[in-house]
């Protein structure tokens, strides 16, 4: 995205910010309109987008038109760091923001990006949706002026290349990888060897064809989405990270700009748009794939245990903060409930 849209997005939302509780005829009668600004760094193919488009529709029907939901795709108000704070101070009400962004605000945000702590997508699903886990973790920002409100699936993370499949660790040595502005995710790509190049998400398309960068860590959706496929050929599944997107809201917008019964609705639509975007996610990938293939990249399945091994010291070390550990311990939880569940089934067929 261009600086210069990014500066005409920036004014017009201060422009909106300013006339943000407007009045409009509502049928017939004049009444407030309240302005809210939902920020994202997807475009406009991409399940969350459509799924924030249900989001818009459902409020801006369930409140008779007194909200207007407004949606900046393209991270057209900054990169998703600058969006949260912008909705710190309520100039943003919504961003759908990686855990990568958020682990710089909550130290409970951190635990979800260490590689390989999730088993299995079933297992991510499950921990996703338990409130017993996720809501403390969505409130562990509100001294910091936003919380958590739904969470959506950004698939599994995986290392694609412009230069070479990456079959084992050692293929990544002295390859520059893109990584998210996340020390953890710093900490994950040392250890297996390469050199982690922090930047915007808006910035790897350019930094793989300018060679600023040789690779980067991603979803199926960004080969096609964001055009990554066009310059890296090799994609490995690694399998490092299941890690979804949280959608947040500023306290501003749920405790001072909206009525209770708004808040409410809000909710409710957050809710409607996870499910909604959940299940597009699976085909989406799945297009994603067979596109980029019919482009040229090579897809490549290593075994995942020599990634998994390197990184393994990382869960100790993330584990000494106490707030971490406790998250920690849930996710770990669950996932062993499952696998436990899993083997019985197993073994009643057998
Ligand atoms: C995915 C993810 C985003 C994240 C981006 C990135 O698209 O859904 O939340 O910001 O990757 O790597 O920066």
């Amino acid at each position: 995205m261009k600086i210069g849209k990014r500066i005409t997005a920036l004014l017009l939302a201060a422009a909106i910010g300013i006339v943000a509780v407007g009045c409009n005829k509502v049928d017939g009668a004049e009444k407030k309109v309240k302005v809210v600004r939902v920020a994202h760094g997807q475009n406009e193919e991409h399940p969350q987008h459509k799924a924030m488009l249900e989001f818009e529709k459902y409020v801006e029907e369930k409140t008779n038109g007194e909200i207007d939901v407004q949606i900046f795709p393209n991270e057209l108000l900054g990169a998703t760091s600058q969006a949260v704070e912008l909705s710190q101070t309520g100039a943003v009400d919504l961003v759908i923001a990686g855990l990568g962004t958020l682990e710089a605000f909550n130290e409970c945000y951190t635990v979800f990006n260490l590689p390989y702590i999730m088993d299995s997508t079933e297992h991510y699903h499950a921990v996703m949706n338990d409130e017993d886990i996720m809501n403390s973790v969505y409130e562990s920002t509100r001294q910091s002026g936003f919380v958590g409100l739904t969470w959506f699936d950004a698939g599994v993370r995986n290392i694609y290349t412009t230069k070479k499949a990456i079959m084992e660790p050692d293929d990544l040595k002295g390859l520059k990888i893109r990584v998210q502005t996340s020390p953890t995710n710093v900490k994950m790509l040392q250890a297996l060897g390469a050199s982690p190049t922090p930047m915007s998400f808006g910035e790897v398309y350019t930094g793989l064809q300018q060679n600023v960068i040789d690779g980067a860590e991603n979803n199926e959706l960004a080969l096609i989405n964001n055009k990554h496929g066009e310059v890296a050929k090799h994609y490995s599944y690694n399998m490092h990270a299941m890690l979804p997107d949280i959608l947040i809201a500023s306290t501003d917008l749920l405790d001072n700009k909206l009525t209770e019964e708004q808040a409410k609705i809000v909710m409710e639509a957050a809710s409607y748009a996870n499910k909604f975007e959940v299940d597009l996610w699976e085909d989406a990938a799945a297009e994603a794939k067979e596109k980029a293939e019919a482009m040229g990249v090579q897809f490549y399945y290593p075994d995942i245990k020599p990634f998994q091994d390197k990184m393994k010291n990382l869960h100790a070390e993330y584990t000494k903060d106490e707030n971490m550990k406790a998250v920690y311990d849930k996710i770990r939880e669950k996932g062993d409930e499952i696998l436990a569940k899993n083997a019985s089934v197993e073994s009643e067929q057998e």
